[in-house]
């Protein structure tokens, strides 16, 4: 949710680079929000500050500064927005000035206290143009600024920001340059991300790393509560009060800038589902030893402390909420101890039963859902361990957990989930079998066996990668115009139904329903009209699997009412043949295992029914990748 970049570079080379890192950093972090974007600078030549912003996507900002082209300058900061208070426009676009135009801000979260601070301000004779609480936070630092010359008699950006920081309530990741100190960027961080980037005479800020990955990997973590100053050669840390932090926690990207570009694909969306087998193989990676046991070393919980556990609650929101519910079948199953999956926004207003032996995973790609992050915090304050799924190395989730499982799946652009999705459900099989392993619950011949199968599973996504897309999009192209979709699923075909449903409505803006099949008859069923769509997700048939019977009974239900019927079933599988009108096939594969596959399908059809639709797949409209306010 909004994307933040700056950067500091020298004086006399810095030149246009300060405006070229931040449009690429903005290029890359555009996933964060896209309601409108904008920059400022300054340098010592200039004696001023120069801010530019446009509503709407990115490339309005870059057009208007193709045709006025801004001056020169040492640091830069930018800003993508996605709109949390004022609607999107020109006047409500980051960055925002101090009274003077001497200081200019820019700002991801939400300041709780805004509306009181500007009814003061406006007593004290300050005038807004928008209507966003950045333009107080602005005007606020300004008159921060002045009052910190008074005192000191020379300007202290550095100082000011620690003083605003703690003023300010709510969510907030500010940064801010000023005409009087034209070398410096200063950041400031409450519950929302912030991280260095160090370069060779030059640094750099951003949201997340994609900010500057393409100019250096190396980067600084900023902690909760702590503001930076970052010049081209020096980065100070302090905490709000002044105290001064040292050796902040420094780590090196690793993946590539080329990891976030979209390599000849049509879309993001399109290469991150390719990307499906990779991220489930990676997160696998480094996982086994050579005898086949299962080695966490990373997970720094103590096994006797995790030998205690007897319950589980999955902490996570969306698509990780519902790779937390596939996981919830496989783990019951191993590791016989409850799993209940929490949406995060629900869980602490609920007053969650929570005990030293409950183990909270936290699920998320981004590792900064505020919600997620606000969840695991209570937590860990009821005396729970907490580890964390995480795609984001150095995320506030990831870092304020007891431990972490690192999905590898590479950066995630498209804002709609999809290889992360997969890449969840293997960290949380992993997880689960290693708790079986030390719990004993299940042999050591089943656990390898199951290790097996899972280590089959990317070549399986491949076969769908490989086979179905051709079937899948002309099934999309037919059924474009339908105005809504059920999805039904038993078993793990719950929560891939769910998911299914999830990616068709944020995606295709398709209405869609997601059921438990089973509930069919109790009351979902009387959606289903003569040529309804829905789609079913359609369990093995081997072993007698009592489910496949009854998943095939619903199909028929429907289909005697005129619904059309796309399932997703097992290679030849004879039932669904006789009775779907649409059949992506996946090959033959256990049942714990099939999510892996089945959601494969239905990604590539939500992606195709939007390109139909003539829609951006990778940046659905009122979306962000990242939700960072709750
Ligand atoms: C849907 C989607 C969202 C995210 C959710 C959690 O395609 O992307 O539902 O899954 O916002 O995000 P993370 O995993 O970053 O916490």
């Amino acid at each position: 949710m909004c994307g933040i970049v700056g950067y500091a570079g020298n004086p006399r080379t810095a030149c246009g680079k300060p405006l070229e890192v931040c449009l690429q950093g903005l290029e890359r972090l555009e996933y964060r929000g896209y309601d409108s974007a904008g920059v400022a600078v300054t340098a010592p030549s200039m004696g001023h500050v120069e801010v530019r912003k446009k509503a709407g996507r990115l490339s309005n900002l870059v057009s208007s500064l193709e045709q006025t082209p801004l001056p020169d300058a040492t640091v830069a900061i930018g800003h993508t927005r996605w709109a949390t208070n004022g609607v999107p426009s020109d006047v409500n676009a980051h960055p925002h000035t101090s009274q003077d135009g001497k200081v200019a801000i820019i700002h991801n979260g939400i300041i709780e206290n805004a509306s009181q601070l500007r009814l003061d301000l406006q007593a004290q004779g300050y005038r807004f143009a928008s209507a966003t609480d950045t333009e107080v936070a602005a005007k606020l630092l300004g008159k921060i600024v002045d009052a910190v010359i008074e005192e000191k008699g020379h300007p202290d950006l550095f100082e000011a920001m620690q003083r605003l920081g703690r003023m300010l309530e709510g969510a907030f990741t500010i940064l801010a340059i000023d005409e009087r100190e034209p070398e410096i960027v200063v950041g400031a961080r409450h519950d929302s991300p912030l991280v260095v980037g160090l370069g060779e005479g030059e640094n750099f800020l951003g949201s997340d790393v994609a900010a500057f990955v393409a100019y250096t990997k190396k980067a600084m973590e900023i902690d909760q509560d702590q503001v930076v100053k970052v010049s081209s050669d020096e980065i100070i840390v302090s905490d709000f009060y002044g105290n001064i932090v040292e050796n902040p926690r420094t780590y090196e990207v690793d993946w590539d800038a080329s990891a976030a570009e979209k390599g000849g694909w049509d879309s993001f969306m399109d290469k991150e589902i390719h990307e499906d087998p990779a991220a489930v193989q990676q997160t696998l990676m480094g996982r086994l030893s050579e005898d086949g046991e299962i080695q966490l070393d990373e997970v720094r919980i103590d096994e006797n402390e995790l030998k205690s556990i007897d319950k589980i609650v999955v902490v996570a929101c969306g698509t990780a909420s519902y790779a937390g519910m596939v996981a919830k079948y496989a783990i019951e199953h191993w590791v016989r101890i409850p799993v209940e999956i929490e949406l995060a926004h629900e869980f602490r207003y609920r007053d969650p039963i929570l005990t030293p032996r409950t183990l909270v995973v936290a699920i998320s790609q981004s590792g900064e859902t505020m919600d997620t992050l606000m969840a695991l915090r209570h937590a860990r304050e009821q005396g729970s361990k907490v580890l964390a799924i995480c795609n984001t190395q150095g995320a506030s989730i990831a870092r304020e957990s007891d431990a972490v499982l690192y999905t590898h799946a590479g950066p995630e652009v498209a804002v709609a989930s999809t290889k992360a999705f997969v890449a969840q459900i293997t960290a949380a099989y992993i997880l689960g079998l290693y708790l079986a392993q030390i719990k004993g619950t299940v042999f050591r011949d089943e656990i390898r066996g199951t290790l097996d199968q899972l280590q089959a599973m990317p070549r399986k996504i491949q076969w769908i990668l490989d086979t179905q897309v051709d079937t899948i999009a002309k099934a999309a192209a037919q059924l474009d115009d339908a105005k809504s979709f059920l999805f039904l699923g038993r078993h793990v075909g719950y929560p891939v139904a769910l998911e299914g449903a999830l990616k068709l409505k944020e995606i295709a803006y398709t209405f869609t329903e997601g059921f438990a099949a089973g509930e069919l008859k109790h009351g979902p069923i009387a959606l289903v009209d003569e040529g309804e769509p829905v789609v079913f997700i359609v369990p093995p048939a081997r072993g007698r699997n009592i489910l496949h019977a009854k998943v095939i009974s619903g199909i028929e239900e429907v289909k005697a009412r005129g619904a059309t019927i796309i399932a997703v079933a097992e290679e030849g599988d004879p039932d669904v043949d006789r009775y779907a009108d649409f059949v992506f096939w996946r090959p033959e594969c256990p049942t714990l295992m099939s999510p892996l596959v089945d959601v494969v399908p239905l990604q590539l059809f939500a992606m195709d029914m939007a390109n139909q639709k003539g829609y951006d797949v990778d940046k659905p409209r009122n979306l962000a990748k990242s939700v960072t306010v709750e």
